[in-house]
């Protein structure tokens, strides 16, 4: 009987630190003090999947983006969207745009972001306004 209470609150104590590992770890958003991280993702996702629209300056400009409507803005000017709704928009998409979703299963195969690379897209994002 002891053993199994012990067990118990070993058990529970766990699925505490589990919650609250989960819902920290959500919470926070990348550092974008993390110039290597930044720097990373800049190379491995920005520049290979996001420049062609978006534009190596962030102005909305790329190649990719010529006749688009609604085209894509100009992060020079900064955004007056939240971090939260800026990586929504980099993981689901904007309805009814060219901005496709990059989370896996909506990302063409090979193209995935990761949940890790999207808040530091929203840093890169933060970091085009002049
Ligand atoms: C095919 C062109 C295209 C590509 C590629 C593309 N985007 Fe977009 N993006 C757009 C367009 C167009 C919009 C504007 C959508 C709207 O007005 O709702 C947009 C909007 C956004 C927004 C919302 C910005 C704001 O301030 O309103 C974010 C964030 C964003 N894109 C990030 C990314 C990232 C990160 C990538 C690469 C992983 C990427 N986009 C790739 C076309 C593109």
């Amino acid at each position: 009987m002891k053993r199994l209470k012990k067990s118990i609150n070993i058990a529970a104590a766990i699925a505490v630190a589990l919650t609250m590992g989960l819902t920290t770890g959500l919470a926070v958003a990348a550092d974008c003090d993390d110039e290597d991280a930044v720097k990373t993702v800049q190379k491995k996702v920005y520049k290979k999947s996001c420049k062609k629209c978006h534009g190596s300056k962030g102005n909305g400009k790329g190649p990719g983006a010529k006749g688009m409507d609604p085209a894509p803005p100009d992060w020079t000017a900064g955004t007056e969207k939240s971090d939260d709704d800026l990586y929504q928009i980099i993981m689901e998409g904007s309805k009814d745009t060219e901005m496709k979703g990059w989370k896996a299963g909506v990302a063409k195969a090979g193209k995935e972001v990761s949940e890790d690379e999207a808040h530091t897209l929203v840093c890169i994002v933060h970091g085009f306004k002049k």
